[in-house]
């Protein structure tokens, strides 16, 4: 029995990478809704729509557990997969949570990069109202950043400029750490780092959630039986896209290690 994974596109593989290298005695399928990404700008009912039916693709193979690595789709349709199926459902969140736990103290700002649709949700909303005592959090929308990554562009130089207009509104200095609440966004995480300030840490919710798959396995009792092989799939049947996906599997290697 095999852990699914699930995102819009590319972006979830940068989850799936966390949860190859923790959990090695395991199986993975990674299905990517190529007729539909992206989801970002896209409405909660098209997008809710669009999970379901992969999930009715994923919950057709041999698997025992579903992970949606995709913040947009866990903000929208997290709910109504754990209403109708049995197995475990883990989503993910952009993490709000330890960002502002790190700047608590300091007395530093936090910024949350993610898609349109994730930061208009309610449950976005009240995560950050739950978290954010102090108020310190900002969000920033960067929908053209899922179109770069689908595109695997990562030309230093575009996306340089790209995120310098982008963040020129902010004053950086006042910021501790950035969230990336969107998975496609850590193809891009050694890049930013470079055109930020030092002081400014990067982070993003892979950790939390590879954390909360394994505690699920476990209490569950169905951990291990694999060795780490991964296999993909995406909405289209496009042998293109698995191949894109191949690419970008090698690519993350590469930049995050
Ligand atoms: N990777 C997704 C997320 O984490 C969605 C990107 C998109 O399809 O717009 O939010």
């Amino acid at each position: 029995m095999s852990i699914a994974f699930f995102d819009s596109g590319i972006g979830g593989l940068t989850v799936l990478r966390e949860a190859v290298r923790k959990l090695p005695d395991e199986d993975f399928i990674f299905f990517a809704d190529t007729l539909h990404v992206p989801y970002g700008p896209k409405t909660k009912q098209q997008v809710t729509e669009y999970v379901c039916e992969s999930a009715e693709r994923i919950f057709g193979e041999k698997v025992k557990a579903l992970v949606i690595a995709c913040n947009t789709a866990t903000s929208v349709a997290a709910t109504e997969l754990r209403r109708v199926y049995e197995l475990p459902v883990i989503g993910m969140e952009p993490a709000v949570k330890p960002a502002v736990e790190m700047n608590g103290a300091g007395g530093r700002r936090v910024l949350v990069l993610a898609t349109e649709l994730t930061l208009s949700q309610a449950k976005y909303m009240e995560l950050v109202s739950r978290v954010d005592d102090k108020r310190i959090v900002d969000s920033l929308p960067m929908p053209e950043l899922v179109q770069y990554c689908e595109r695997l562009n990562f030309d230093p130089a575009e996306l340089g400029d790209y995120f310098r207009r982008k963040f020129e509104p902010f004053d950086l200095d006042a910021y501790g750490t950035i969230v990336l609440g969107c998975t496609h966004y850590p193809y891009y995480a050694p890049l930013l780092e470079s055109v930020l300030p030092p002081h400014i840490r990067v982070i993003d919710g892979s950790a939390g959630t590879v954390r909360r798959l394994t505690a699920v396995l476990s209490e569950r009792g169905v951990q291990g039986g694999g060795s780490g092989k991964v296999r993909f799939m995406n909405s289209a049947d496009d042998p293109a896209y698995n191949e894109k996906l191949e690419r970008a599997w090698e690519l993350l290697h590469k930049t995050i290690g």
